[in-house]
């Protein structure tokens, strides 16, 4: 754990707002294009997903390179240890829904087209789909809108969180975030 409290580096709040607002932004066209279902949203929101694996792997190695910042006030300890727990699951979670989409896409026949570079072929016989493997094709599919709705819960619990600290205990928590002197 880093044990100076007081500001966060540069690198640690850039990469910090730089994957958090990406992954809003891919949750967002997630959940609208299932729900609404706008097929013509499926190749931006998967073309985008696997080119925010170019950022969320630096900031995972980064983090895990550093560990997570000391807490930037003493707060009870039940909320320390959910905050560690939510912070793991979305730090995992950036890097698993990538992954499962990959998975789920690529096995499934769907084929990933990187705005016009072909990374995985589609299977399509008498324009019909055709897995490349079924299994792994329903369990990424499955994981994929899990880790999602698991994700959205620790977020919210997330940003719930820094409204807390910023309003009620009125502390640095937020602001030494935002790169904000103390
Ligand atoms: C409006 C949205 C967000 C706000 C207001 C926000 C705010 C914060 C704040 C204040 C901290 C510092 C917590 C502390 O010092 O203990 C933090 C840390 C963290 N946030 Fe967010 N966050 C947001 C979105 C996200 C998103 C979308 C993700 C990832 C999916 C994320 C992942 C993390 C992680 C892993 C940490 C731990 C410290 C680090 O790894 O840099 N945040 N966030
Ligand atoms: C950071 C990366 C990603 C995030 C945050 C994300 C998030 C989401 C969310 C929230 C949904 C809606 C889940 C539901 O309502 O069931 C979704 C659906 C979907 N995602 Fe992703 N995704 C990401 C990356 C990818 C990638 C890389 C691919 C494929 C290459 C992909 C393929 C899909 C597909 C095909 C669906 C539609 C699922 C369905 O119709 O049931 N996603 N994603």
């Amino acid at each position: 754990m880093n044990k100076d409290n007081s500001t966060l580096s540069p690198l640690t709040i850039s990469l910090h707002w730089l994957v958090g607002l990406t992954m809003i932004g891919i949750i967002v066209i997630g959940y609208y294009m299932v729900y609404w279902e706008v097929w013509s949203l499926y190749p931006i929101h998967k073309a985008i997903g696997v080119l925010a694996i170019l950022i969320i792997l630096p900031r995972v190695i980064w983090r895990l390179k550093k560990g997570f910042p000391a807490p930037a006030s003493g707060y009870p300890k039940h909320e320390h240890h959910l905050s560690i727990i939510v912070h793991w699951l979305l730090l995992l979670g950036t890097l698993a829904l990538p992954i499962s989409g990959m998975l789920y896409s690529g096995f499934g026949g769907y084929g990933i087209n990187i705005f016009g570079f072909e990374l995985v072929t589609r299977n399509e016989l008498n324009g019909e789909v055709i897995a490349f493997n079924e299994t792994i094709y329903y369990s990424a599919k499955l994981s994929h809108s899990w880790i999602a709705y698991i994700l959205t819960g620790a977020l919210v619990l997330h940003i719930v969180g820094a409204i807390k600290h910023h309003v009620i205990d009125k502390d640095t928590t937020l602001k030494r975030m935002l790169g904000q002197p103390k």
